[in-house]
């Protein structure tokens, strides 16, 4: 959500800060800007639109420098605008301030700028904080302060209720640049005699092999050659130095014409890195080390709660099912937006699951956090290495699925789904699982890889498919047992990129209601390999089709629907324990296809961003 890139060096920063803004574009694409300052002059190019359009007017407007910002919105405050673009600049023209958050008491901080002579010329709450900057370097600092720019940030944010991740140039200080976080991520690479800034290791587009990760409550005064932290109560932070592993932020689109497309063809090996190292044959179990949790600790959980958002919650629901059909424990699954307000009562022996491809979703984040206060053990899978929800757990797996890049999760949501049955084969082999149902579920595991580049042959069927509905407004998605989470996934899909309304719904609840819905405008898809509930939402088609709507069956049960669905996607027949990843397949297919039909922008959906960093 909102794309920061910084630089401070011997080089012409504006090439490589517009390398970094194409690289994070994916956080946001409403407007785009760049602040360069050199010799004490500071020049601002902002416009609404795409990075390139900001590339284009930089073309023709050259201003080489050695230090500056830039960033890539996702509006929250204020209209999408040249005006509300960052960067922001004070009024009295010394700082100028790229953020990516929200600043809840802004319009306070506003009243008290402009009563001491501030001016605003945007409706944004970023705009407030470069001016309290301005106001604090000026009246509560003085030049006799050795880090005067760096103690105007620092108190300024003490100030500030909502979150930030910023960086800042200062007009006087040429050879600095001032980088803060609470809630946004924001990362410092490091090269030879230059520093970057990001809010993500992509917009250093391979130039830093190593990062620190700044910590909330954390300010950073950075020059070509040096970095020093301090807490926002002024304390100095000793940091470490981590290596990037570029093999897993690789976000090249490799021959793909969309990054949705590449990812979804890249689920085989996005699940055997999943499951790599995981799985004892001997045993018939998974090895899960990262949970930090001992076999004895394990037994005493009594009950989990999965918290997520998105497609993430998707997996939660399908986690739900899996442990509770192998492993007999109780599971519940919590919107993490909602769960930290309801204070829900948590018993003892609750282990708390976290789910977060990009391990930095701030709703997830502060479920998290609520978890850990309230004194439960949290464990989290995340897609991203060291992002903020994997540093604050207790423990967790990695996905590996490889950097996801489009809006739309696909290879994520597989391989989230593939870690949770790990945990129901782990949890359950603990518990009253059998030696032989453990050897089929590693046997399933096992076998996916392969299954998914058969699944991923329908592509061509399921392109003509889109063709004939690419026309409706309206769609219905059923599934009954754990193949209604992937409906709800399939209509996400939908949603999000075609702009098509979707609803999903378990297919026993559609005579409840939905059904009104039925019409031969409104198609159906319906999810069909649960064989126990085969001959129900085989009936489930047949309500539609005596109310003529069109059915698209994705099921491995061809025979049974050769009468009734308009068409039919024929996916492999698998063990119960993974139909759902294999549903998911022609689902996000479907999705992907018709909304290149419709001329959509498939990896740039509209209103939509990555990681979404603000409440
Ligand atoms: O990074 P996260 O997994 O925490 O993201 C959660 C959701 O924001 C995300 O899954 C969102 O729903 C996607 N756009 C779905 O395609």
């Amino acid at each position: 959500m909102c794309g920061i890139t910084g630089y401070i060096g011997k080089r012409d920063a504006t090439p490589i800060l517009i390398e970094g803004l194409k690289k994070l574009e994916y956080r946001g694409y409403d407007s785009a800007g760049i602040a360069l300052l050199k010799k004490g002059k500071m020049t601002v190019c902002k416009k609404k639109g795409r990075v390139d359009v900001l590339a284009g007017l930089m073309r023709k407007n050259p201003f080489k420098a050695n230090l500056g910002i830039s960033h890539t919105r996702w509006a929250t405050h204020g209209g999408v605008t040249d005006e509300n673009a960052h960067p922001h600049v004070s009024s009295d023209g010394m700082f100028a301030l790229v953020h990516n958050g929200i600043i809840e008491n802004y319009e306070n901080m506003k009243r008290f700028l402009v009563k001491k002579g501030y001016t605003f010329s945007s409706q944004t709450d970023s705009e407030a904080l470069v001016n309290l900057i301005a106001y604090h370097y000026q009246y509560r600092t003085s030049d006799k302060d050795e880090n005067r720019f760096l103690e105007a940030v620092r108190k300024a944010l003490i100030h500030v209720e909502g979150t930030y991740g910023i960086a800042v140039l200062c007009k006087d200080k040429p050879d600095e640049l001032v980088a803060a976080r609470k809630g946004s991520p924001l990362l410092i690479g490091i090269g030879k005699d230059e520093r970057l800034v990001s809010s993500d290791v992509l917009g250093f587009a391979g130039r830093a092999n190593n990062v620190i990760y700044l910590e909330d409550g954390q300010v950073a005064s950075i020059t070509k050659d040096n970095c020093d932290i301090i807490s926002i109560g002024n304390t100095p932070v000793e940091y470490t130095i981590k290596e990037i592993d570029w093999q897993l932020e690789n976000a090249d689109l490799n021959g793909a014409k969309h990054f949705m497309q590449k990812e979804i063809f890249e689920q085989p090996k996005a699940i055997e890195n999943a499951i790599r190292g995981r799985i004892s044959e001997d045993q018939a179990t998974a090895i899960l080390q990262g949970l930090n949790m001992t076999p004895n600790d394990m037994r005493q959980i009594d009950r989990i709660i999965f918290c997520a958002c998105g497609t993430a919650w998707h997996a939660c629901l399908v986690a739900e099912q899996l442990i509770e059909r192998y492993a007999r424990i109780p599971v519940e699954v919590e919107y993490a937006s909602e769960f930290r307000y309801r204070n829900i009562p948590i018993e003892k022996n609750t282990l708390v699951f976290v789910i977060s491809q990009s391990g930095e979703t701030i709703d997830t984040l502060e479920a998290l956090r609520e978890s850990k206060r309230k004194g439960f053990k949290t464990l989290a899978i995340t897609n991203a290495i060291a992002s903020t929800i994997s540093r604050e757990s207790d423990g967790g797996l990695y996905q590996y699925a490889g950097k996801e890049v489009g809006v739309a999760s696909t290879k994520a949501f597989t391989s989230q789904v593939a870690i949770c049955l790990l945990i129901a084969l782990y949890i359950g082999r603990m518990r009253d699982m059998s030696y032989s149902v453990g050897k089929d579920i590693i046997n399933a595991l096992k076998s996916l890889p392969e299954t998914i580049e058969k699944t991923l042959k329908t592509a061509p069927q399921i392109k003509k498919i889109a063709k004939k509905y690419a026309c409706k407004n309206d769609f219905l998605f059923l599934g009954r047992l754990d193949e209604f989470p992937i409906a709800l996934e399939g209509a996400l899909k939908l949603k999000e990129i075609s702009y098509i309304h979707a609803e999903a719904y378990p297919a026993g609840e559609m005579k409840h209601g939905p059904i009104a819905l039925i019409c031969p405008e409104c198609p159906s898809v319906v999810f069909a390999c649960a064989e126990d509930v085969l001959a129900k939402i085989v009936s489930n088609a047949q309500e539609i089709k005596a109310r003529k709507g069109a059915v698209i069956a994705i099921t491995c049960f061809p025979e049974a629907f050769k009468d009734i669905a308009d068409d039919i996607i024929t996916v492999p027949k698998v063990h119960d324990s993974i139909r759902t990843i294999i549903d998911t397949v022609p689902a996000q297919l479907l999705a992907y296809y018709i909304a290149l039909e419709r001329g959509c922008d498939v990896d740039k959906p509209r209103n939509l961003a990555k990681a979404v960093t603000v409440e």
